[in-house]
C-alpha cells in the first residue's frame, strides 16, 4: 500500500525495499570485530575498489565515519579547515572538539563551495602559541549548499594546495554517489584528490544503516581501533552490510531519477509567488527555499503542506529543505509539486 504522505524531509527516511530485505535476510555473517563477517569484508573490499583506495571500514553512521577520520588524522591541539555550513562543523555535535581536541577554522563558501584562494596564507606557522593546521575537510555534494556539486577543478586546486602545505584532505562524501551520477565523473576520480573519503549507504542509496571510511591500509588499521574506542565495533554486522551492498549494486544509477524528480518540485517552488529557491538551480536531490513573511513562517508553511499530504523540513525561521529519494516516485514528485503550487491559490492557514 502506498504511503498517503509524501515525505520530502530527508533522503534518510527511505525504508528498505523487499529485495533489499531479502538480501539482508540471507546475509552470511560472522563476528566483524574479529574481521570474520564475510559480508562486511565483501562490502569493504567493494567500496575500497570503487573509490580507488587500499582499504575501507564499515561503520554505523556518516557522523562516526567523519569523526573517526578526524581522530585518526590528528592529535589534540590540531586544527582542521572547513566550510562554515558543512556537516562536520554544524551537525556533528562539536565532535572534532569533544572527541579529538581539534579546533575548526571555517571559511564561508558559495553554497558550500570553497575556492583555493580563500585558503591561501591560512596555514599557521610553527609557533609555541599556535595550533597546528593539519586537516582540510570538504563535503560533496554539499547538504546545506542545496545538494551542490563541488566542481572537480576546485577540489583539484585545493588538493594540490593541501599537498604543497603538508595538509591531509578528507572528504565527507555522504552523497558522493549523487555527484557521480549527476556528472558522470567516477567516484575514483573524486576520491583521488583526498587521503580519506567517507561515503554513506543510508541516504539516497536507501540502505537502513551504514557508512564506510576509505583510505590507505595503514590509516584504516588505525581507524579500526578508533571505531572500537567510539563504540562502533559491530558483531554480526553482515545483516546491515548486505543492505549496503544491495544499495551499491542496485540504487546508484537510479539517483538520476531523484535528480529529475527534484527538478519537477523545484519548478513548482520557482513558479510560486513568495517562495525563493536558493540556489536557484538545484543540481541533485536537495533544494532549499526561502519564504516571504507574508506567506507565514517556515513552520506555518510546513504545517500547511503536511495537511495537504507533503512533509518538508523547516531549517530556519523562513527556510525549508526538500529532498527526493528512493521512496518518492515520479507521480509523487508531480503530486508534491502540485501541492506546493496550491500555496499561491490557497494560502497558508491562519496562524
Ligand atoms: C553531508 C553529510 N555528512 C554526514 C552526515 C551524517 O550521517 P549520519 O546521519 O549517518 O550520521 C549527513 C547526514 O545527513 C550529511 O548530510
Amino acid at each position: 500500500m502506498s504511503d498517503p504522505v509524501i515525505d520530502l524531509r530527508s533522503d534518510t527516511v527511505t525504508r528498505p525495499t523487499a529485495a533489499m530485505r531479502a538480501a539482508m535476510n540471507h546475509a552470511e555473517v560472522g563476528d566483524d570485530v574479529f574481521s570474520e563477517d564475510p559480508t562486511v569484508n565483501r562490502l569493504e573490499e567493494r567500496v575500497a575498489r570503487l573509490l580507488g583506495k587500499e582499504a575501507a571500514l564499515f561503520v554505523p553512521s556518516g557522523t562516526m565515519s567523519n569523526q573517526i577520520g578526524i581522530k585518526a588524522h590528528t592529535v589534540p591541539g590540531d586544527e582542521l579547515l572547513c566550510e562554515a555550513s558543512c556537516h562536520i562543523y554544524l551537525y556533528e555535535v562539536g565532535g572534532a572538539a569533544v572527541l579529538s581536541g581539534v579546533t575548526c577554522r571555517t571559511f564561508e563558501g558559495q553554497h558550500g563551495i570553497l575556492d583555493v584562494n580563500q585558503l591561501e596564507g591560512c596555514v599557521r606557522p610553527v609557533n609555541d602559541h599556535l595550533v597546528r593546521t593539519r586537516l582540510i575537510c570538504l563535503e560533496n555534494t554539499h547538504n546545506r549548499g542545496g545538494g551542490r556539486i563541488y566542481p572537480l577543478a576546485k577540489i583539484q586546486a585545493i588538493s594540490a594546495w593541501a599537498k604543497r602545505n603538508n595538509l591531509i584532505m578528507h572528504l565527507d562524501g555522504a552523497r558522493l554517489w549523487n555527484a557521480v551520477v549527476a556528472t558522470g565523473i567516477p567516484a575514483e576520480t573524486w576520491a583521488k584528490c583526498f587521503d580519506t573519503v567517507s561515503v554513506c549507504f543510508s541516504k539516497g542509496l536507501g540502505a537502513p544503516v551504514g557508512s564506510a571510511l576509505c583510505g590507505p591500509k595503514e590509516f584504516i588499521t588505525r581507524a579500526r581501533k578508533v571505531r572500537k574506542l567510539f563504540g562502533g565495533g559491530m558483531r554480526q554486522a553482515g545483516v546491515i552490510a548486505a543492505g549496503a551492498l544491495f544499495a551499491l549494486e542496485n540504487h546508484v544509477e537510479r539517483l538520476a531519477d531523484d535528480h529529475r524528480h527534484l527538478k519537477v518540485i523545484a519548478r513548482a517552488v520557482a513558479d510560486t509567488p513568495g517562495l525563493h529557491l536558493d540556489p536557484a538551480d538545484p543540481e541533485t536531490n536537495i533544494l532549499f527555499f526561502h519564504i516571504d513573511p507574508e506567506l507565514g513562517t517556515a513552520k506555518d508553511v510546513a504545517a500547511t503542506l503536511k495537511q495537504r499530504g507533503v512533509r518538508v523540513h523547516p531549517t530556519g525561521p523562513q527556510t525549508i529543505r526538500i529532498c527526493t529519494h528512493l521512496d518518492v516516485s515520479a507521480q509523487q514528485a508531480e503530486q508534491a509539486a502540485e501541492v506546493i503550487r496550491t500555496l499561491s491559490r490557497q494560502p497558508v492557514a491562519a496562524r
